[in-house]
């Protein structure tokens, strides 16, 4: 019998009718420099209120023998900070069309946050305005700050558009060009500081947003790998099933086993820092999905939960930030992931684990599973690598992103010293932070009748329990710091310069500028 048309009907059914998977991922925008200024097409012109137009207006405005000036007047532009004005551009220029952005007072001195958050609503609006985003000028002859700017419109650009069939809808913004004093300087501080954390938040965003039919645990590492490949100094180690069974991380295995898709463990590291030197490690929730397992959740919220690896994917961002910029640290990242699925095969409310860790622990509620598969990942983290500090990100419970919303992300230590470290650098860098508490009281309502610890109860429904019980998983001598980016993860409204519903990657401006401040070029 010849079989090899049937062979070769269902291998072109497969690859016509394979799902997602075969839509391509976007790249990050790319973001160039150059000291002129456009003669043609559209512009986009920072300008300042009280009429001070800056550098590249006073430029054009000179061109056209004061015809910028009169637009703006004409209009009653005010040029209040993130305003925007649409204006014919004078014909002396050459451009078509003017989009005018309100850069606030010039004497006010601005943050780095607040370039940043010009540059993203400048190019949002411009995307908005027209079909792809021009050059953009703004009054900043100061390296950093145009470099800053450059930052925010990169971000600002990001849109996950691979499943619209639409071609107008797809719209891919390939490039930005930004108008700077001095192009090499701008060019090499961009480099050095700020395109890899762009390229991170870029590459976290799109895993993140993807659904839980094309990110698993297993793809999500593949994913990854293929990201980190042209970085140097970085070395991937990945655990299967079998290899957890192997160190009795008997908590993330139990997560794991009610799906078809095994869970992993990704271990990854970049040692670049002084060789013996303790490493920052990273431990992020990956659950690709979850559906809460046997203590199923409700089914109209549920789709969200494929943003329930958010932590995992910031984790590894970070260390992509850092790892990118070449910094002088070392950093492992950690994915704790694994599909929470409820099935014949699954755990049950009731069953108890050993975690790798030799700790037990009773399972009362399935749907409580972030805290199992990071009391794994911490327990490995601490004791493999000693780090000088070890961090959780986790979407790990409702009660915090109840607590403080979609403007902070809840803090949690035992290291009380840690404290406005954090805070001030979620202040500097957008990504904000709020202290919470965790006592005695957190770490009494885990503890189980019939075994060490428990992973939820009564007494234990809250965010600070949550904490506790990472906490019991790493030693009390190691700085501990735990974000629950429940709530802050992703969002459907606004959020600046990242104006896209979905991901909004947090932890990685907040974690990459923190490692810069305290742990880099250590003598
Ligand atoms: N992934 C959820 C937490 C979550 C809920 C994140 C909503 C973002 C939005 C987590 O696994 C969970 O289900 N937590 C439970 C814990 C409880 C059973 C102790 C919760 O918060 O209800
Ligand atoms: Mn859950
Ligand atoms: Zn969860």
């Amino acid at each position: 019998m010849k079989t090899w048309p049937l062979l070769l009907l269902s291998l072109i059914l497969t690859l016509n009718f394979s799902p997602a998977v075969a839509n391509k991922n976007s790249s990050p925008t790319q973001i160039n420099f150059t000291q002129q200024l456009p003669t043609t097409g559209n512009l986009i012109l920072g300008v300042y209120t009280d009429g001070e137009l800056g550098q590249f207006g006073n430029q054009i405005n000179r061109q056209s023998e004061g015809g910028l000036q009169h637009a703006i007047k004409t209009t009653e532009f005010k040029a209040e900070i993130k305003s925007s004005q649409l204006i014919t551009a004078p014909k002396a220029t050459g451009l078509a069309q003017i989009l005018l952005i309100g850069l606030g007072e010039k004497s006010a001195e601005q943050s780095n946050l607040v370039w940043q958050e010009l540059g993203g609503y400048a190019a949002q609006k411009a995307a908005k305005t027209f079909s792809q985003i021009p050059s953009m000028a703004f009054d900043v002859n100061h390296t950093n700050t145009t470099a800053q700017v450059a930052f925010g419109a990169q971000l600002g650009s990001y849109a996950f558009t691979k499943y619209y069939t639409d071609k107008k809808r797809q719209t891919i913004q390939k490039n930005i060009t930004i108008v700077t004093a001095d192009e090499a300087a701008t060019t090499s501080h961009y480099k050095q500081e700020l395109s890899s954390v762009a390229e991170a938040i870029w590459y976290t965003r799109d895993v993140s947003n993807e659904p839980a039919n094309v990110i698993y645990p297993a793809s999500f590492v593949a994913r990854w790998r293929q990201y980190l490949k042209d970085i140097k100094n970085i070395t991937i180690k990945v655990f299967d099933e079998a290899d957890m069974l192997d160190i009795n991380m008997g908590a993330i295995y139990g997560v794991g086993r009610g799906s078809q898709r095994p869970p992993r463990m990704m271990v990854v590291e970049y040692m670049n820092g002084k060789k013996g030197d303790a490493p920052i490690v990273l431990v992020g929730k990956g659950i690709t999905f979850d559906t809460g397992g046997i203590s199923l959740k409700n089914p109209p919220n549920m789709w969200n939960m494929k943003y329930d690896m958010s932590g995992a994917a910031s984790a590894l961002g970070t260390l992509y930030a850092v790892a990118g910029r070449g910094a002088k640290v070392n950093v492992v990242a950690i994915a704790a992931l694994a599909e929470n699925m409820p099935s014949a095969n699954a755990q049950r409310p009731g069953d108890i684990v050993t975690s790798m860790s030799g700790k037990t622990i009773q399972i009362r509620s399935t749907d409580a599973e972030g805290r199992l598969v990071l009391a794994d990942g911490n327990y490995y983290g601490d004791t493999k690598y000693n780090p000088a500090l070890l961090i959780n990100l986790a979407t790990l419970t409702g009660s915090a992103s109840r607590a403080t919303g979609k403007d902070y992300a809840p803090m949690f230590t035992r290291h009380d010293e840690l404290v406005p470290q954090f805070i001030e650098m979620g202040k500097l860098t957008g990504d904000q932070l709020w202290h919470m508490p965790l006592n005695d009281n957190h770490f009494k309502a885990i503890e189980a009748d019939i075994a060490d610890v428990m992973n939820s109860g009564p007494d234990a429904p809250g965010a600070s329990a949550g904490a506790a019980f990472l906490a019991t998983f790493v030693r009390e001598t190691t700085p501990w710091v735990h974000l629950d980016i429940a709530g802050v993860a992703w969002g459907s409204n606004a959020i600046p310069f990242k104006d896209s519903p979905g991901s909004t990657a947090f932890g990685i401006r907040l974690l990459n500028a923190y490692i810069k401040a305290h742990h880099e070029n250590k003598p």
